[in-house]
């Protein structure tokens, strides 16, 4: 088996809520870089996931991992960005907006003051207003600034139709587009297994989609957040990257004219790469999708425009 060459590759996570701590472990699990650094705002936080999964490396090895400060994303390839207050039962994730929008001028502030090559990868919910404002406030290229986007969701989607028709979820292509959010949109015209259309009937149709859209709602009434798919979400964004894969996922990135879509960030099936994203696919969208996807846009914007960006 040849062994793969060297290449010291640094992930750094700010914010150590369940998001944050799950992303790193499943990271850590799948040895997906060679360093992995935890901040929060609360150090010893940081310094109790460092030292739990420090100590699994015996059975894992192959990763430097520690609790650090802002100094340490200087060397970062991808910084994730989890922090901020997170959904109770009931809540929107556009009801975190104010509050998230806040914090994010210092976490944003912080990074670019010692990162300028790297990757931003936002998570924190509203996570495509958020990744909008990341954009504005680093003044990094948009291609270098990805929001997790609708990539849970068409995790779940395709989960849901897979369980429907007894079939591996992997071997379904479906994709929800928009805002990772109530106004997000399933786009059946293109769905498909193996090529071929699905065949479903649209109660069945509109269970899955509801049952997609509502799921955060479902597991935070349940457990009180999401987690691990959200951090394998993350992890496959990561994968994407620090491989090089030229994979197509459905990060939130800034539209320009995308079905006359401009100047908002939106979940759309997008080629991941080293560089970040280096290509948005153009969907072809039916008047109905197109109509909702514009409706998505149109919510965001109203959401931004309240902003002082
Ligand atoms: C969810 C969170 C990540 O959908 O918004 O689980």
């Amino acid at each position: 088996m040849s062994l793969k060459p060297y290449k010291r590759s640094r992930v750094a996570i700010v914010g150590m809520g369940a998001v944050g701590t799950t992303t790193g472990y499943t990271l850590l699990l799948r040895q997906r870089m060679s360093e992995l650094v935890f901040i929060d705002i609360n150090p010893k936080k940081a310094k109790g996931e460092m030292l739990d999964m420090n100590h699994g490396l015996p059975f894992l090895g192959g990763v430097k991992v520690w609790a650090g400060d802002y100094e340490d994303c200087r060397d970062a390839d991808i910084i994730i960005v989890t922090a901020g207050a997170s959904q109770k039962p009931g809540e929107t994730r556009i009801d975190l907006l104010k509050r998230n929008a806040e914090i994010f001028e210092g976490i944003i502030d912080n990074i670019v003051k010692v990162n300028t090559h790297g990757i931003l990868v936002i998570a924190t919910n509203p996570v495509d207003i958020l990744s909008y404002i990341s954009w504005k406030r680093s003044g990094w290229p948009s291609s270098r600034v990805i929001g997790s986007g609708t990539l849970l969701d068409s995790a779940r989607f395709r989960y849901l139709i897979g369980k429907q028709k007894g079939i591996d979820p992997r071997s379904i292509h479906a994709h929800i587009i928009g805002e990772h959010g109530d106004s997000e949109l399933p786009v059946w015209s293109t769905a498909n297994v193996a090529g071929t259309p699905l065949d479903l009937d649209e109660n069945t149709k509109n269970e899955i989609f509801e049952s997609t859209k509502n799921a955060a709602y479902e597991i935070i009434d349940a457990k009180g957040a999401t987690s691990y798919a959200i951090g394998l979400a993350l992890d496959r964004i990561v994968a994407a990257i620090l491989g090089d894969e030229g994979s197509v996922l459905n990060v939130s990135t800034l539209l320009e004219d995308y079905n006359g879509v401009s100047d908002v960030y939106l979940g759309v099936p997008s080629i991941v790469d080293h560089n970040g994203v280096r290509e948005i696919l153009d969907l072809p969208l039916n008047d109905e999708e197109r109509t909702r996807l514009l409706q998505s846009a149109d919510k965001l914007k109203e959401q931004i425009s309240k902003l002082q960006l």
